[in-house]
């Protein structure tokens, strides 16, 4: 895979599938379980201490891809603002929220396409939401956030450590912020010497001195590349609160 994989058609049908897709397409129902299924909408929903935050908090997610769990934060947000270094993305993720639905070929078998309708929810508020393209290492924020979301996005930087570096001064002291990665990593998206291995333990003791962490578990998502081949992967999920200065 490489670093541009997330501006090609088949990694923008995986994960139109993936944020926007019917159960009965995300996953082969003979071998895994529903609860697989709706991962971003999970991320929001499931992985933050909503009745700790202030009534109407801002949200941030990093590498937002097409931008599923922007809008599950535009449920409870006043603003949210998505990440994301791909163009193609946010095209995707702009004209969901301009539109309210898209058009995409998605993979049969061989070179056979069936074109398929990806929608956003009911109850969302798409003009809560800020779309942008840029690099989460060097994109430069006005305003720290009470929300950020950084999901699968560590192992596909090339300085992880950068990363983590520059989450503390984005979020306000009592704001949470939920990490997930699977640890895939791959020397086509990060040189081997900024490899964090074990990667659950140099996470911890990057973000332990501004963080404290409130829960680990692991959430399973599934990409379909098509309708016979599917990835399955188990990212650590942590929840960690920003200390005080
Ligand atoms: C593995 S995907 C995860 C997408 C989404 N968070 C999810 O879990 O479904 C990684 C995403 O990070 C984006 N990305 C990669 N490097 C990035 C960077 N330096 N800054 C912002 N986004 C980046 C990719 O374009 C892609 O959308």
């Amino acid at each position: 895979m490489s670093s541009d994989f997330y501006e090609t058609s088949p990694a923008l049908a995986q994960y139109l599938i993936l944020h926007y897709g019917p159960v009965e397409w995300q996953l082969p129902s003979s071998a895994c379980s529903p609860e697989s299924a709706d991962f971003p909408v999970r991320c929001v929903q499931e992985g933050f201490r909503w009745e700790e935050l202030p009534p109407h908090p801002t949200a941030l997610e990093l590498g937002c891809a097409v931008g599923r769990s922007c809008f599950e934060f535009s449920r409870r947000c006043r603003r949210v603002v998505g990440l994301d270094l791909s163009q193609t993305f946010l095209q995707s993720a702009r004209l969901l929220q301009k539109t309210g639905s898209i058009r995409c070929p998605i993979p049969l078998e061989g070179d056979q396409l069936v074109e398929r309708e990806f929608s956003v929810p009911a109850g969302v508020c798409p003009e809560r939401i800020e779309f942008r393209v840029g690099d989460a290492l060097s994109s430069l924020f006005e305003e720290c956030f009470d929300l950020v979301l950084s999901a699968n996005l560590l192992d596909r930087v090339p300085d992880p450590t950068a990363l983590l570096d520059r989450l503390p001064a984005l979020l306000h002291p009592g704001g949470q912020l939920l990490l997930t990665s699977p640890f895939s990593w791959l020397p086509e998206h990060t040189p081997r010497d900024h490899w964090l291995l074990p990667g659950s333990q140099r996470v911890d003791s990057l973000l332990l001195p501004h963080f404290t962490l409130l829960r680990r578990w692991d959430l399973s998502l599934v990409l379909r590349e098509h309708p016979r081949k599917f990835q399955w992967c188990l990212p650590e999920v942590t929840l960690w609160r920003r200390n005080e200065d």
